[in-house]
């Protein structure tokens, strides 16, 4: 087959004349850090999930700190996450202190087998944090009836999961807090950005004072018209506000939230149809319950041949390709401070190595699917 002239990244934001319009509009308009558009922002992801409170903020890696710091987590405490994940949820909860516990995944979804959590609760356990995975549903029913037994907090990792359905609700609602990001590769973006929905009104309380510096009022209020500048701190808190340039961008992206999942899961049924019969390549399968699946990413697995040979046949087709994830448990402060046991991980480790996420984004063309599965034959012939 002839090799494409251009390359095709594994993503690209669709960034189109309404969302250079809505920040264009802040910028112009005198007010440009937190303020009314991230109020509107935080209303309508309220909407989305179906919660009473949402809280913007610079990214979701500083959303799961102030939710672990919220929720007292700390030194001596447990906190069990899947070790298939991002760093960053890890990091939050070494710098705090306290202890991630790894729990297996099972191999087609790569989400988090619930049935091994409760395995992995002792005394210490302070929070459970399943990752939607990819944009599929983590088995909320048995996560949280687990969690509820045991009087454990879940928070849901919600970073691929902007659009994810589980039993017919958005996710988001049904744990004590999910975060949620808005990195430029996720399924809608702030340029960086994330938020947290809660139900609880006290967690809301806390996160908004964590979020900055501890003072008790947003500035946006105190600059206003005869706002009162004066201010106390209540706890020590960091910066970690969104700016409403930011929060203008995540709106106009949010209101396109139906067409972009729609596109991805478009894409994704061609790259299944495309790959169905190639051999020497694992499909990502589909968790079993209800659900919807926002489509994040479009993880195969390869069995023919290593995947860093893989990846370098990619790279001569002018094909990119993200990794997603290499395990928590074998990086390496992680592997040297908290140690987990491989023989735990089996399904981690069985896909661990075999993994790739292919080029996924609405803009992409039905053609560019067509040449990625015409490459990935013809390399694995
Ligand atoms: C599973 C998961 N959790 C958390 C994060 C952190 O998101 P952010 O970059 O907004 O801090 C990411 C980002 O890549 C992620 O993939």
């Amino acid at each position: 087959m002839k090799i494409r002239e251009t390359f095709l990244p594994f993503n690209k934001p669709s960034i189109t004349a309404t969302e250079i319009a809505a920040v264009t509009e802040v910028l112009e308009s005198g007010w440009i850090t937190t303020g009314a558009k991230c109020k509107e922002f935080e209303e309508e992801f309220c909407r989305l999930t179906s919660t009473n409170y949402a809280i913007s903020l610079t990214s979701a890696t500083a959303g799961m700190h102030i939710t672990l710091l919220a929720l007292g987590i700390g030194e001596g405490d447990e906190v069990i996450t899947p070790s298939m994940t991002f760093a960053s949820t890890v990091n939050m909860i070494a710098l705090l202190g306290a202890k991630p516990v790894f729990v297996d995944i099972e191999y087609g979804t790569l989400n988090m087998d619930a049935r091994k959590v409760e395995a992995a609760i002792t005394p210490r356990t302070k929070a459970i944090i399943p990752v939607h995975f990819a944009g599929a549903p983590a088995e909320m029913n048995l996560i949280t009836a687990i969690a509820e037994r045991q009087g454990i907090a879940v928070i849901e990792d919600a970073a691929h999961a902007v659009g994810t359905y589980y039993l017919g609700k958005h996710i988001g609602a049904q744990s004590k807090a999910a975060i949620f990001s808005f990195h430029p590769i996720k399924n809608i973006t702030s340029g960086e950005g994330g938020m947290v929905v809660t139900n609880d009104a006290e967690l809301e309380r806390k996160l908004r004072l964590l979020r900055f510096h501890g003072i008790e009022r947003d500035a946006w209020k105190r600059y206003g018209k005869g706002g009162n500048p004066e201010y106390d701190i209540a706890i020590p808190g960091f910066k970690y506000n969104l700016t409403d340039i930011h929060a203008a961008l995540g709106l106009a992206q949010l209101r396109r939230l139906e067409y972009f999942n729609t596109r991805r899961s478009q894409l994704v049924a061609l790259y299944r149809g495309g790959l169905a019969t190639v051999s020497g390549i694992e499909l990502p399968e589909s968790p079993g319950y209800e659900h919807r699946d926002a489509c994040h990413l479009f993880i195969v697995k390869v069995l023919a041949m290593g995947r860093e040979a893989f990846m370098a046949r990619l790279a001569d087709y002018n094909i990119g390709y993200g990794l997603h994830f290499s395990p928590a448990h074998s990086l390496s402060y992680i592997k040297q401070r908290f140690g987990q046991d491989d023989t735990l991980l089996p399904e981690t480790v069985r896909a661990a190595d075999k993994i790739i996420s292919l080029p996924l984004f609405p803009d992409m063309s039905e053609d560019d699917v067509a040449y990625v599965c015409s490459a990935i034959r013809e390399i694995l012939q």
